[in-house]
């Protein structure tokens, strides 16, 4: 009933730099049971084969969300997205993954590929408005805290 006023978020998009790294860390560990760490993601973000892009609040600067993909010739593969738990379905997950797709255009990726897990649904639905079909499936991939091990969906988006 509220998406109207949800919408209303001012929310800028840039590249990562180093210095985001504890904030990419901290959204992470707040969405995965297997968090990465800070310093991981300082090697990520300064990797000239990873692009990673940030979405900010417009008014704190604050990260909100941001996503990561490491290439290899033509072929991409995102290894992360995340956006803040308080802030989703606004957007910021569309609008993030927009501009990362844009930019793998650029460096003459053909194809880009993710995995998710087979019962997260807010993130395949994402994907599949996004162009992404299933094109694998790898059993029980994912370990979880408790329960069964869940099996991962390869998908895959051609951008050329
Ligand atoms: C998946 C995730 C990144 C989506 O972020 P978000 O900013 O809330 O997504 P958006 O608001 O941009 O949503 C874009 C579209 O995705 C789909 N979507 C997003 N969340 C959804 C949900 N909970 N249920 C169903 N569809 C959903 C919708 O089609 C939505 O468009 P709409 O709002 O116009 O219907 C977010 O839920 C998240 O961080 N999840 C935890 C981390 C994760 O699972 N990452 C993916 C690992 S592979």
């Amino acid at each position: 009933m509220f998406r109207f006023l949800r919408r209303r978020l001012k929310s800028s998009l840039r590249d990562l730099r180093s210095d985001d790294a504890a904030e990419c860390a901290r959204l992470h560990a707040l969405a995965f049971a297997f968090p990465w760490n800070p310093e991981e993601f300082e090697q990520l973000i300064l990797s000239s084969s990873v692009i990673a892009d940030g979405a900010f609040d417009g008014d704190d600067g604050q990260l909100t969300g941001f996503v990561l993909s490491r290439m290899a010739a033509d072929e991409s593969e995102i290894l992360t997205i995340i956006v803040d738990p308080a802030l989703r379905r606004r957007g910021i997950a569309a609008g993030l993954l927009d501009r990362h797709i844009d930019r793998q255009a650029r460096h003459r990726i053909r194809s880009l590929f993710l995995e998710v897990a087979e019962d997260n649904e807010p993130a395949i639905t994402l994907y599949r408005r996004r162009g992404f079909e299933q094109v694998g499936r790898r059993k029980a991939y994912y370990r979880m805290t408790l329960g069964a091990p869940v099996d991962a969906l390869v998908m895959r988006k051609q951008l050329i």
